[in-house]
């Protein structure tokens, strides 16, 4: 078979870059490992994740959050069964939507594992071990990444679990040891929590959310330990062992100190992830390499011709929609178009409650960085609509060019922030300031208006505060 383009990896990456470019007229093959398309996102990533986190925010709204609305209902109870239910038929139905889509742009689907042979040569090779050779004049690496490993920890995904066995918990663990306080170990710890279970989080560096700007990081620590949760910051797991029907994790302080031990039902590890670059012949093509991932130029190519690489194998924030862009963008290069991705507008969202959002810089990076800036902050608590609907936590904050008043980052913490957020980053796209945001006319009552009333905080003239 001969192709313009084959693709190895079916997820975001990958599937949306096969139907961009079926869409500009390429003939388009995708070579899938897993059984179903759309990768770690659609399958064990993205999608089961928020099925779960809605779900269970549901069950804790109606355990506390409905009766001083004046909504009185009786205690909810879990019906475990269902709730994987909800969360497998949501995974089953964004993945078959995947398959409808190569149908329909006419994008062949082959379900194998793909390695490179030589440059335009790519070998699928079956569960039954039968290898099909594909010819092609370019070839897309989107192979994704896998789960980092916790030395001497080993994951058996019953007991000492990854994000994967976390989604399909039997029951609802009695306590449950996250290391790592990123994003996985919050939202998949908020999971469970809600639905009962004790959680103590591990994390080696003295904060949460690394990454994400410090004073939103602070004041969501002081928000989920409202909720329950236990934080043992600056700490590391040293080891973890079977003790029962559970587990016991031995900590001790980063810094060295005294150990202590932890007992669980379940530990989850979640800390960090890895590009998935095994078996693809990658060494023997000389494809080279950047700290264990794919190296590639800003139009996604490898040092050897007619190899592309986008996603989680390259660098970058490790994000669907950063690879689904790639995707974009990578096709319309192979069209002969000028494809382009602005890393400086990519979104970053917590799916927890409240929910954080993130886009550009944050204060931390324009200290290092020696830019004068300003700073507009609106609470919450000063929105009506926020407490209409008892959902005053947090507060938005915009960061701004002290010279030029051009907006260059913005951090929500509050309900719904992870929809707010792309009005900052619509205006950052356009090069938009501060005053541009402040003069928008926004709706009342919106949760939407703290963001327009921050921006006008840039300037010291918000009205509600
Ligand atoms: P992947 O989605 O990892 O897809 C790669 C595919 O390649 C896989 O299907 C794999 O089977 C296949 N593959 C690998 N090697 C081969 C081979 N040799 N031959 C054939 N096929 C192969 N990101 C967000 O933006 N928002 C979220 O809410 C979010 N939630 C997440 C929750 C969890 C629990 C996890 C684990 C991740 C989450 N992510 C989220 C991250 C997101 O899933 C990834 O950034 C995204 O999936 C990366 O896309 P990709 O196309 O690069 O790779
Ligand atoms: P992460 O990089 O977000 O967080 C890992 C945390 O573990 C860090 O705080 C780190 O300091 C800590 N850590 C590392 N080694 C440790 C150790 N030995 N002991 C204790 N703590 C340790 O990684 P995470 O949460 O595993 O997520 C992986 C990727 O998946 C992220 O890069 C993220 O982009 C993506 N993802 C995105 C989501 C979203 O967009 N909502 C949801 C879930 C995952």
């Amino acid at each position: 078979m001969s192709y313009d383009l084959v693709v190895i990896g079916a997820g975001p990456g990958g599937y949306v870059c096969a139907i961009r470019a079926a869409q500009l007229g390429l003939k388009v093959a995708v070579v899938e490992k897993r059984k179903t398309l759309g990768g770690t996102c659609l399958n064990i990533g993205c999608i089961p994740s928020k099925a779960l986190l809605y779900a269970s925010e549901m069950f804790e709204e109606a355990n506390h959050g409905m009766a001083p609305l004046g909504v009185v209902v009786a205690a909810p109870t879990l019906d475990h069964a269902a709730l994987m239910k909800h969360k497998d038929d949501t995974v089953a139905a964004n993945v078959n939507g995947v398959a409808y889509l190569f149908k329909k742009n006419k994008v062949d689907s082959l379900t194998g594992e793909g390695s490179i042979r030589s440059p335009g040569k790519v070998v699928v090779k079956g569960e039954d071990g039968n290898e099909k050779l594909l010819e092609t004049k370019a070839i897309v690496i989107a192979t994704g990444s896998d789960v980092a490993k916790l030395p001497g920890v080993e994951i058996d995904e019953t007991t000492v679990v990854s994000s994967t066995g976390a989604l399909s918990l039997p029951k609802v663990p009695r306590k449950l040891i996250v290391v790592g306080a990123g994003v996985i170990g919050l939202e998949l710890g908020s999971v469970w929590r809600r639905l009962g279970a004790e959680v103590t989080v591990v994390e080696f560096l003295d904060r949460i959310l690394p990454g994400m700007d410090g004073e939103v990081a602070k004041q969501f620590q002081r928000l989920l330990e409202k909720q329950g949760f236990a934080f043992h910051l600056g700490h590391k797991v040293t080891g973890v062992e079977k003790a029962g029907e559970g587990v016991r994790a031995t900590i001790e302080p980063a810094a060295g100190g005294e150990a202590k031990v932890l007992d669980a039902d379940v530990v989850l590890v979640a800390i960090g992830r890895r590009p998935y670059t095994h078996n693809l012949g990658l060494e023997a093509q000389g494809v080279a390499m950047d700290r264990g991932m794919i190296a590639v130029d800003q139009h996604f190519a490898t040092n050897v011709p007619g190899i592309y690489a986008i996603g989680d194998v390259v660098r970058g924030p490790m994000l669907a929609h950063k690879a689904e862009d790639e995707g974009v963008a990578l096709a319309e290069i192979l069209a002969g178009q000028a494809g382009h991705v602005n890393y400086d507008v990519i979104p970053g969202v917590v799916y927890t409650s409240p929910e954080i959002a993130s886009v550009g810089k944050t204060e931390e990076e324009l200290k290092a960085a020696g830019v004068a800036y300003k700073i507009g902050k609106f609470p919450f608590t000063a929105n009506g609509r926020a407490r209409a609907m008892r959902h005053t936590d947090g507060f938005v904050k915009i960061l701004a060019d002290a010279a030029t008043d051009r907006v260059l980052g913005a951090h929500i913490v509050g309900f719904g922030a992870g929809e707010m957020i792309h009005e900052v980053c619509v205006l950052m796209e356009f090069g938009g300031s501060a005053e541009d945001l402040a003069r928008t006319c926004h709706a009342h009552p919106t949760m939407s208006e703290a963001v327009k009333e921050a921006a006008m905080a840039v300037d010291k003239r918000a009205i509600h505060v």
